[in-house]
């Protein structure tokens, strides 16, 4: 019933050279599902191929840390190699269904700091009704130096994800997240888009 009154969202489309086979097309969630140390364990795999199963055509799976030491507990990271192959596996069980996967690499704010959680920004200005983050205190401003390192594990989270074909990649701009109240600084996201354009490929849905 539902299929007949809302036909086109099950017609199939394509997103650059990516074919899907629907329009449902699942946003990116955390769940907080990761193993300590962002890595992926049963509970993610099954609560992507849940998905994946009930019919999604695209799922983009949720803001994932691209370094594990500048993370929020149990988010998922693809910040290192030994991480990826449990992401292959939840790649394969969404072609089991022939779904298509993509992952949105995203920084939380939050950074592990010789195991205190440090809120960082490109300004120490204070968020209101924050919802992450040590409420009252400005986070640690960070320097010209330490952003470039934060935009290379962007692009080298965007590499591993593509060679694990992870099906495309989306990210969240480092300082739509950095900074308060989440505007994107266009110059930063540039950058970014460039670094891990440059080590994956523009064409990057198609896989
Ligand atoms: C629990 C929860 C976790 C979310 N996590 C993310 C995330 O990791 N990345 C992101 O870009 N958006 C995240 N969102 C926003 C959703 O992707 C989505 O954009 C939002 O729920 C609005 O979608 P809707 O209009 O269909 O409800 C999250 C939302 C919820 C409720």
């Amino acid at each position: 019933m539902i299929a007949a009154r809302f036909k086109k969202i099950f017609e199939p489309t394509r997103i650059g050279q990516m074919q899907l086979k629907n329009r449902i097309v699942m946003p990116p969630t955390g769940t907080n599902y990761a193993e300590k140390g962002g890595a992926i364990g049963q509970r993610t795999l099954d609560y992507y191929e849940a998905r994946a199963r009930g019919g999604v055509g695209l799922i983009i799976v949720e803001g994932s840390a691209p370094d594990p030491q500048r993370t929020v507990l149990y988010q998922a990271s693809l910040g290192d190699d030994n991480l990826i192959p449990r992401w292959q596996k939840v790649t394969d069980a969404a072609h089991k269904y022939d779904a298509r996967i993509a992952i949105q690499i995203m920084h939380s704010t939050i950074e592990n700091w010789d195991g205190k959680a440090v809120q960082v920004g490109p300004s120490p200005v204070i968020v209101p009704a924050r919802f992450m983050g040590t409420p009252g205190n400005p986070p640690h401003e960070l320097t010209e130096q330490e952003i470039a390192e934060r935009i290379g594990s962007f692009a080298a989270a965007a590499r591993r994800a593509r060679l694990r074909a992870l099906m495309g990649w989306r990210f969240t701009v480092l300082t739509s997240t950095l900074s308060p109240p989440f505007s994107p600084q266009p110059p930063t996201s540039a950058k970014i888009s460039t670094a891990a354009q440059s080590r994956t490929r523009q064409d990057f849905w198609w896989r």
